[in-house]
């Protein structure tokens, strides 16, 4: 099996879409008219969730009616995010077709439709015209892919010259083991892990001037600690955890073993197409 085969495997549930369903509906919430905030515990699927989502929009100085393509957008969290808060006009693709279906339906529900698409795609290869988008991000999926290069030289096309392209990742930060199963990979097999200065020297190469780096690990631990404590009080575990099984423990034990032993650090850069 190839990589892109494997990817989409591990990030295929089966039954996302009821499963979501099912538990936001016994959590009270009403699944006809579903915001995108109700969404927000479930749909978020990098370390920092909502609020890291905020941040980067917020650093990316999105404005509205900005064109924005999501790489890898997951079930579109972020991209809703950046529609309804932002005013944004948004494309998300991604790799696995479940992904994709879901993030389309749920966009429907949240009466979205008109301002956020998802399309199935591979980020080393997109269907989109040359200075399409005046906006790229791409949060937590570059672990996934072994040619960031050919991803870089994508998105620099696509973009408009003097667009931004944010990039929020884990990234490898220390030497040693990283332990697995971890939340974006069974094993080192379809792990790709590249230093902040890989990531600024790809992007160098690909025609991006950089703006600005953020460490965002102290904020994923303070947040990390505050969803540990809203766990505790509301005595049920997290939505997160419901929906992508009971694996899914083990594998946010390991990354944040690895985030507080310093082998990994979730980064954002921030780039402009020159
Ligand atoms: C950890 S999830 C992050 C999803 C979303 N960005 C978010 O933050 O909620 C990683 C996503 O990247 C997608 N992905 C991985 N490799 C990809 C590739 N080569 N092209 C497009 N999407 C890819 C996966 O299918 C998955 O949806």
């Amino acid at each position: 099996m190839d990589t892109e085969k494997k990817v989409a495997a591990h990030y295929t549930h089966g039954a996302l879409e009821k499963t979501i369903l099912d538990t936001l509906q016994a959590a009270g919430k009403d699944i006809e008219k579903l915001t995108a905030t109700d969404l927000s515990a479930v749909d978020e699927f990098h370390l920092g969730w909502r609020d890291a989502t905020i941040a980067f929009a917020k650093d990316l100085r999105l404005a509205t009616g900005a064109r924005v393509l999501d790489i890898g957008s997951g079930i579109g969290g972020p991209a809703r995010y950046f529609a309804e808060a932002r005013g944004c006009q948004v494309t998300g693709i991604d790799l696995t077709p479940e992904f994709v279906q879901v993030a389309n339906a749920l966009t429907h529900r949240c009466g979205l439709a008109d301002k956020v698409e998802f399309r199935e795609a591979n980020a080393t290869g997109l269907m989109f015209d040359d200075g399409a988008f005046d906006t790229a991000t791409m949060i937590h999926v570059g672990m996934n892919i072994p040619d960031k290069a050919a991803v870089f030289a994508e998105v620099r096309r696509v973009l408009k010259p003097g667009g931004k392209f944010g990039v929020y990742d884990i990234m490898r930060a220390g030497d040693g083991e990283v332990p697995y199963p971890m939340p974006w990979a069974g094993s080192r097999d379809t792990s790709f892990l590249e230093t902040p200065a890989a990531y600024q020297r790809l992007l160098a190469y690909a025609g991006f001037e950089i703006e600005s780096e953020t460490d965002r690990t102290g904020f994923v631990k303070k947040l990390a600690q505050k969803r540990r404590a809203q766990a505790e009080t509301s005595g049920g575990p997290a939505l997160d955890l419901i929906i992508l099984g009971p694996d899914m423990k083990q594998r946010r034990t390991n990354v944040m073993g690895a985030l507080q032993g310093g082998l990994i650090a979730p980064t954002q850069i921030i780039a402009r197409a020159i």
